[in-house]
């Protein structure tokens, strides 16, 4: 392993500045959250929640906030879920038109619904119809293409390899592993050592995925797994700066997180970006969510979250940020209890 494992990374045509990823999250990785991630991370990539293929295809005017983009961010990996090649494909061609940077096909959402539509985690029970999908995407778009997999269907079968190899023959230009199987919860740890495994069976980059959260997290993830990048997903959450604290360890220089004050302005912009996007409603709604996790390394953070789920209004919403985070203690990244994510059921589905 190189001493700073954080270098430029070269993803079939697209050169990203560096190999630090912002995973998709559905119900947050919409455009306010990609632009913070990006002013204050600079991730190599940045990607959008998942974005039903079949929806696309119907022209559902409900896809547009998946969509969405501004100027301001930098690249975007857009990803795609289904069990259509026809309608993947379709999709792969309209967010290319849209200003994607790269495509990238969801072969590892354990929800029920994305599941039972054949998709997602599904479709490494289905390795032939992954193969179809890549290759019906693979037409449609000249973009780099990846696929996003977890290790496997479940505990007896560990064939991410074998997806991994499918997708490389129809034409994908890389791949990101998670590394626990689809049954799995967040509970069990990541397994480095099945991720290398996929990077030893393919040719193409392999982005590794599961529980990175600071620069020695990285560092391990790089040693054992021995991938060309890393992707990070709930360490994002209410932590856009998380890119430039885990870059800043990897290469040992200094890095001091955001004061309080700051988080608080971050937060109050979270939510004003949110009330662009969405109704005024649903951005509170959104915000009190992402409230939580600004908040949860600081004292004091459970009572600002009981208070935050009765808060109305923008107003309301700075009162509350100004009163806990000013004066608040330095954060530290760690989380507390009661905020922690997990893999919801997308609005889109
Ligand atoms: C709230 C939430 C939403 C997620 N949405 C997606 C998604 O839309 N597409 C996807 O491929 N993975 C999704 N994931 C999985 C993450 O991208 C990532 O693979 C997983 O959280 C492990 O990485 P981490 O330990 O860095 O969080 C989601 C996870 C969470 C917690």
């Amino acid at each position: 392993m190189p001493e700073n494992p954080v270098a430029p990374l070269r993803l079939g045509r697209l050169d990203l500045a560096d190999n630090l990823i912002q995973a998709p999250l559905a119900g947050y990785s919409s455009f306010p959250f990609r632009l913070l991630a990006w002013r204050f991370g600079r991730p190599g990539l940045l990607a959008t929640e998942m974005i039903s293929a079949n929806a696309l295809r119907q022209g559902l005017a409900s896809q547009e906030r998946y969509l969405r983009r501004t100027p301001a961010e930098g690249p975007i990996m857009y990803q795609i879920w289904g069990s259509e090649p026809e309608a993947a494909g379709f999709a792969a061609a309209v967010v290319t038109e849209r200003g994607a940077a790269a495509v990238d096909l969801n072969c590892g959402c354990p929800v029920r619904k994305v599941r039972a539509a054949g998709a997602g985690s599904r479709l490494m029970e289905d390795i032939p119809r992954l193969a179809r999908l890549v290759g019906a995407m693979r037409k449609n778009t000249s973009l780099p293409l990846s696929i996003k997999i977890r290790l496997g269907p479940s505990g007896d079968n560990f064939n991410a390899a074998e997806a991994a190899r499918a997708a490389e023959a129809e034409g994908a230009d890389w791949l990101t592993v998670h590394g626990r199987h689809a049954r799995e919860s967040y509970a069990s740890p990541c397994r480095l050592g099945e991720i290398r495994r996929v990077v030893e069976a393919v040719g193409i980059p392999v982005i590794g995925n599961g529980d990175v959260r600071d620069g020695a997290g990285a560092r391990e993830m790089f040693e054992k797994a021995g991938v060309a990048g890393i992707m990070l997903g709930r360490a994002c959450l209410g932590a856009p700066w998380i890119f430039a604290r885990v870059r800043a360890e990897c290469s040992g220089e200094s890095w001091a997180p955001p004061a309080p004050a700051e988080v608080a302005d971050i937060l109050l912009r979270h939510h004003d970006l949110l009330a662009e996007l969405l109704d005024p409603e649903r951005a509170i709604r959104q915000i009190r969510k992402l409230g939580s996790f600004y908040s949860r390394s600081l004292a004091g953070a459970r009572e600002f979250r009981n208070r935050l789920n009765f808060c109305r209004s923008r107003d309301e919403l700075a009162g509350l940020a100004a009163n806990f985070f000013h004066g608040s203690p330095v954060p530290d990244g760690r989380p507390v209890s009661g905020a922690r994510p997990r893999e919801s059921e997308p609005a889109n589905v």
